[in-house]
């Protein structure tokens, strides 16, 4: 096990910071980096109408691809849940989208860590064939 990515951490943290969670109190930051370099994060953000309520990691997919980014190579999620919060089954779907070989590693206050490639939390994903859009 590598030590999570401080840079990673540090942008997950800062969003989970700004999570919206006045329904759940549950707070989720999550963090990607593209192959380029560039970080983007994501906090989750609830609503009270509880079906519209965004994951952390939905909300870091949309900023990276709301900027042109198409691919990441790692993911880091971050709670202070025990052990910590792990994608759920959309977000895992979410993520497979743009990066099946992503390293994804899940942290929390007390530096417990779950870790794999996204294509082993969601085995056999759904892809379709596109063109560039
Ligand atoms: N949540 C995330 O943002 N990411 C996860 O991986 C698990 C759950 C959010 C959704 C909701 O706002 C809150 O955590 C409780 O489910």
């Amino acid at each position: 096990m590598n030590p999570p990515d401080p840079e990673l951490l540090a942008a997950a943290k800062a969003a989970f910071a700004n999570a919206y969670a006045p329904y759940s109190h549950f707070r989720v930051g999550a963090a990607l980096r593209t192959p380029g370099g560039q970080v983007h994060a994501g906090a989750n953000v609830e609503n009270a109408s509880y079906g519209l309520g965004r994951c952390a990691e939905q909300s870091a997919v949309q900023s990276m691809a709301s900027s042109g980014g198409r691919e990441f190579s790692a993911v880091l999620v971050y709670s202070e849940a025990s052990p910590p919060a792990s994608p759920c089954g959309a977000c895992r779907q979410v993520l497979f989208e743009f990066a099946p070989e992503a390293q994804v590693t899940c942290v929390n206050h007390l530096g417990e860590v779950v870790e794999g490639q996204v294509k082993d939390f969601l085995p056999h994903g759904f892809r379709l064939e596109h063109g560039e859009g």
